[in-house]
């Protein structure tokens, strides 16, 4: 079956539950500010519906998809450029995931990491909108048709998800109606590691507020989260190889690396020989300078969440005009008797 050209379009989310992380700028946010000025339409969610898949205390949750809104404009996205919206806004995300959970296959929900991670030892005690999840994550991509999606290694395996779902529905419909969407994980900050243990990813549910950086820190917080991130004795090697059995040094230098825009082995060779005593007073200097306009600005836009309602409601009536005559098409395929 011949692929039909889509017309490119990029789609990417993140949840509204707890605050905005290093990671989550460096892996998703500055990604999706670049992604903007490149011609292509951007569509960019604050996923809430996905964030109740665990408890949501629900004050917090509309805060939280507030000051994520916020977030992504103190970021440098402009909601006239690129659709801003919550995902609980526009309908046929859900209605497209019920679609796309009589596709998917039992098998391929409970053999996804994240779910077993999240639901742990208990998983019968999860919800069962946990388990469903990725379906939903399909539909957010699909039902725009999207070509690219711009995520953290984290997300890869519910793309490859997004990918199979697709790939099924079309062959199941005998169709070649959804795009196999390509997912986009790159630059040097691909995952970033947590401040105190360069084996685990910087994560918002972290019980440790020291093992990341939030972009609501002041610079004096981000400053010491620099000085006490865990380190090794070693001066930093000048190759890049010299960082393949140091985690905690080659999150550093690429935690570096992103916020500086240059590539790893730039870095190297600038920082080469350098003791982390020297080192670190460079990164914090680094990281202020780009993570506090980030925080002053959100702190501005929360002042007036009437504006950023407004902008989360325009942005959804034009995602809707999208997405409607997507749905309706899906369900034609799949045999909805409708007007
Ligand atoms: P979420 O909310 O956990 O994370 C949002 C984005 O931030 C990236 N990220 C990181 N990148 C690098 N290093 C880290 N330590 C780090 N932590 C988080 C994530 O990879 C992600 O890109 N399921 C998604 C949300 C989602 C979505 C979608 C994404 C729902 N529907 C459709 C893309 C397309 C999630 O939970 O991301």
């Amino acid at each position: 079956m011949s692929q039909v050209a889509y017309t490119p379009r990029v789609f990417s989310g993140i949840q509204p539950s707890g605050g905005l992380t290093l990671g989550n700028y460096l892996g998703a946010m500055k990604r999706f500010v670049d992604m903007q000025d490149e011609g292509i339409e951007t569509i960019y969610c604050m996923v809430d519906l996905h964030a109740i898949t665990v408890w949501q205390d629900p004050d917090k949750l509309r805060r939280a998809t507030r000051e994520l809104c916020a977030g992504y404009i103190a970021s440098g996205l402009d909601p006239e450029k690129s659709i801003l919206f919550n995902q609980s806004q526009v309908a046929e995300h859900t209605q497209m995931a019920w679609i796309f959970n009589c596709v998917a296959r039992m098998g391929w929900m409970q053999r996804m990491t994240q779910f077993k991670d999240k639901a742990g030892k208990n998983a019968q005690n999860a919800s069962l909108g946990l388990l469903a999840y990725p379906s939903l994550m399909a539909a957010d991509i699909l039902v725009y048709h999207t070509t690219h999606v711009p995520v953290g290694e984290d997300q890869k395996q519910h793309l490859e998800l997004t990918r199979d779902i697709a790939a099924k529905f079309n062959h199941d419909y005998g169709v070649d109606f959804f795009p196999i969407t390509e997912p986009l994980i790159e630059g040097a900050a691909t995952r970033v590691m947590s401040l105190r243990d360069g084996s685990k990813k910087m994560s918002k549910s972290d019980p440790s507020d020291m093992s990341r950086i939030n972009l609501t820190d002041d610079a004096d917080t981000i400053a010491k989260k620099i000085r006490k991130a865990k380190t090794d004795p070693e001066p930093l090697p000048s190759e890049v190889e010299g960082l393949a059995e140091r985690p905690e040094a080659r999150n550093l230098i690429n935690i570096y690396a992103a916020l500086n825009e240059q590539s790893v082995a730039q870095v190297m060779a600038d920082v080469g020989g350098r003791a982390f005593s020297e080192f670190k007073p460079m990164l914090a200097e680094l990281a202020v300078s780009k993570i506090s306009p980030i925080s002053g600005e959100m702190a501005r836009l929360m002042q007036d969440t009437a504006e950023i309602d407004r902008i989360l409601a325009s942005g959804a009536a034009r995602a809707r005009a999208i997405a409607a005559p997507i749905l309706k098409q899906t369900y034609e395929i799949v045999g909805m008797v409708g007007a």
